[in-house]
């Protein structure tokens, strides 16, 4: 189960965003969303304004980058596990304007138990292993001149971040969820769908290998 987390680490590019674990939950043909957009649809949970910038390893503005951005609902499922959400639930596809920013909001995703009833479980059970993931937003970033960049975002305060049951975290992936007064909007971004109260923000930035 390390084996992808270890090849990962062998083809990360030293500056760049570390990759990370692309898992078995990502969907193709995700729906576009608008940069400031909200994934959190009807969905209750802590809402998080996600923000961020793409740039080169030396600091050039990436323009255009796509990003691909999938996570679990607030039940600890991706949508393509659980009947009762859209499959497309959770999933989106944003492009960065010319000033090289993103941002959407959602709903904070929460730590999970990757499926352990078939051999996986087996595994898991001989080498005394739970099978917990700390809870993280999954990203592909792509950019025209660079190279793909597939990788996870983890919560700094999640309890399963130094036990990962498929060894995916790496240290800059690891970002705090900062709370935010109700009503309050950095840099000028406004909130689309349903106004939250209190909320967090999680700043994430890439920086792509050319190539
Ligand atoms: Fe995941």
């Amino acid at each position: 189960m390390g084996l992808s987390s270890l090849v990962d680490m062998v083809n990360s590019v030293p500056g760049a965003t570390s990759s990370s674990v692309l898992g078995p939950f990502h969907v193709s043909n995700p729906p576009p969303l608008e940069i400031g957009g909200d994934m959190r649809r009807d969905f209750e949970g802590e809402v998080v304004l996600v923000e961020g910038i793409v740039r080169d390893i030396d600091g050039a503005p990436v323009a255009g980058a796509e990003i691909d951005i999938w996570q679990t609902a607030p039940n600890g499922m991706y949508s393509s596990q659980d009947p009762a959400q859209d499959v497309h639930s959770f999933h989106a596809l944003m492009t960065t304007d010319a000033t090289d920013r993103y941002a959407f909001n959602t709903v904070k995703p929460v730590s999970y138990t990757v499926p352990n009833d078939g051999p996986v479980g087996q595994i898991l059970d001989a080498a005394g292993r739970h099978p917990w993931r700390p809870s993280h937003l999954h990203f592909i970033v792509k950019a025209e001149g660079c190279r793909d960049l597939v990788t996870e975002v983890f919560a700094a305060d999640d309890p399963y971040l130094d036990e990962d049951t498929v060894f995916g975290v790496r240290e800059d992936l690891v970002m705090s969820y900062t709370p935010q007064p109700a009503g309050s909007f950095p840099d000028g971004f406004t909130m689309s769908g349903k106004v939250p109260g209190e909320y967090s923000r999680v700043d994430i930035d890439f920086k792509l290998a050319r190539g």
